[in-house]
């Protein structure tokens, strides 16, 4: 059995890697060939800059055996099973020998091709599935990573709003003796309404796009997951069979594959660290005057005809800074009570360059052309975004079944999370199983919830509709501007 070492105790002004203790090993090495403390993190000896270049070794490394690759004795979700399982297969996984392999356009980080769509939910069939069938699993496309860091601090904090308006009908119902009934609306976005009864139950009858835990999950197509470290976690074990400490256990080896301690706690935060602080997209306007008045025009008519409902321009950020971690992590993802102190960087400021847009008192503009909530946009005749038929978790979120007074049916399958538009312009293909080319089709199959503004757009002069796919151009990662 081999055991990582857990090094970095190592003096950081010579150089992270350069402690110059032994000769340069030779011959088949793990590629991780040093795992990051968190203690360190803790200390503070560790800069955001230097967390980031770590955390992207770990992100592009193609792990192989000798860093823990594999996972024979247990499925994508962790649980045991026999150890006769094919070592890499595309369907179940592991399924990828890095993280960038997927993430990989326009670089490192970014989004996937359809080549690179996962079977998601395969990952814990046992046996190992190699169908591609929707019975089996839902297909989906690989989502980019600029912009997440503000994405998850703008969920937290509507995720906040959202728990005080719970809480407050909760110490309501309480003294008046009275169920309480109010409206769900965090940054606007209006999630339905709540009840609280005298006993403290909540009847999630009225509540709507949302978890019934009121935690904003903004992460994945379908919403399921709320912080980039939890994704991480599940990533790192499903795709590659690399098993992190904080979820698995300590000099444990659950996957039989004779490694232990595979990914430190410390790699985990780098890791997530190095997403979060990529840079966010911007608007590129072209030069040609006919583009640019599109691009303006555009703007106007994507507003006039209701996609900015829910493809929400701009939010307000109460605080430009990011945290690490996620207060609503839940056990087996690292949490602020697990650490001596959050680490934080400011948004405007630090990271990957173009920055977050930085406001007066402390706060931050966000434009991610998103609501975050979920939406059934299919209907009788707009089917396409109805393909899926294996639900993802239940509506009852990280919340207990028994807090609530109906029994959580399962997420709805035809539900998705509003996507993000400010990479529409270079995040082709489209849709969440990425089998549309253009943005006219993404357009075109919007029904149901999105019915009558998708209509206006069918049946609007050609002029503007062009006018508003020039518009969506204008959104793009862009390259990093910082050195
Ligand atoms: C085989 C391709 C593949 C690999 C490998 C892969 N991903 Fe992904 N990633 C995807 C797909 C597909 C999605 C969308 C999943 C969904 O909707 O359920 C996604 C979504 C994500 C998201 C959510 C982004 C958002 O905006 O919602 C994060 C974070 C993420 N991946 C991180 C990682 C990390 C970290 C690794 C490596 C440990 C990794 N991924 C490896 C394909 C991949
Ligand atoms: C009721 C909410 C709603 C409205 C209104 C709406 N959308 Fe969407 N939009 C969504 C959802 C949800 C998705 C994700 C669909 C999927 O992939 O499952 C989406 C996806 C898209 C995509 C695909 C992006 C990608 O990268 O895959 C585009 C483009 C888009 N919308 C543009 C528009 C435009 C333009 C309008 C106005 C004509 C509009 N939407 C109106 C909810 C809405």
């Amino acid at each position: 059995m081999r055991t990582n070492t857990l090094l970095f105790a190592v003096s950081i002004s010579v150089g992270l890697f350069s402690s110059g203790a032994s000769a340069q090993p030779i011959g088949e090495r793990p590629v991780i060939e040093r795992h990051i403390d968190q203690t360190n993190i803790n200390r503070g000896r560790l800069s955001l800059d230097d967390l980031r270049r770590l955390g992207k070794a770990l992100f592009d490394a193609k792990f192989n055996v000798l860093d823990g690759q594999g996972r024979p004795a247990t499925t994508g979700g962790g649980a045991p099973r026999v150890p006769d399982q094919p070592e890499m297969i595309r369907t179940s996984g592991p399924d990828s020998s890095s993280c960038a392999g997927c993430h990989a356009q326009p670089r490192s980080g970014g989004a996937g091709d359809f080549v690179a769509n996962v079977f998601v939910l395969a990952q814990t069939l046992d046996p190992v599935t190699e169908s591609v069938s929707g019975a089996f699993s839902n297909e989906r496309n690989t989502l980019g990573m600029m912009g997440s860091g503000p994405i998850e601090m703008l969920a937290r904090e509507m995720s906040v709003q959202l728990g005080q308006i719970r809480e407050r009908a909760r110490a309501d119902a309480q003294s008046t003796g009275q169920a309480q009934r109010r409206e769900l609306r965090a940054k606007g976005i209006r999630f339905g309404h709540i009840t609280v009864l005298p006993d403290g139950k909540i009847d999630p009858a009225e509540i709507q796009g949302v978890d019934w835990d009121l935690i904003v999950k903004p992460f994945n197509h379908k919403g399921a997951v709320a912080s980039l470290r939890e994704f991480t976690n599940n990533a790192m074990n499903h795709h590659h069979g690399m098993q992190p400490v904080e979820r698995f256990g300590r000099d444990t080896d659950p996957d039989q594959d004779g490694v232990t301690n595979e990914l430190t706690v410390g790699d985990i935060t780098a890791v997530t660290l190095y997403q979060a602080a990529l840079n966010v997209p911007q608007q590129v306007i072209p030069p040609e005057p006919v583009r640019r008045a599109a691009v303006v025009r555009g703007e106007e008519v994507f507003r006039a005809i209701g996609c900015a409902e829910c493809h929400r321009p701009t939010f307000v950020l109460e605080s430009r800074e990011f945290t690490e971690p996620n207060p609503y992590n839940q056990p087996g993802d690292l949490r602020p009570q697990d650490v001596p102190r959050v680490f934080s960087y400011d948004m405007t400021a630090e990271g990957e360059g173009p920055y977050l847009e930085r406001l007066g008192g402390g706060r931050a503009i966000v434009r991610p052309f998103t609501d975050l909530k979920r939406h059934d946009i299919t209907d009788g005749e707009m089917t396409h975004y109805a393909n899926e038929q294996v639900p993802q978790g239940r509506l009852n979120g990280f919340a207990p079944a028994s807090d609530f007074t109906i029994p959580p049916p399962v997420r709805p399958t035809a539900q998705f999370l509003t996507r993000k538009l400010w990479d529409a312009g270079n995040s082709a293909p489209y849709g969440h199983r990425g089998d549309l080319s253009t943005l006219t089709e993404a357009i075109k199959w919007h029904g149901g919830e999105a019915r009558q503004t998708r209509d206006t757009f069918m049946t609007m002069a050609q002029h503007d509709r062009d006018c508003v796919i020039e518009f969506l151009k204008s959104l793009q990662v862009v390259e990093p501007t910082n050195p």
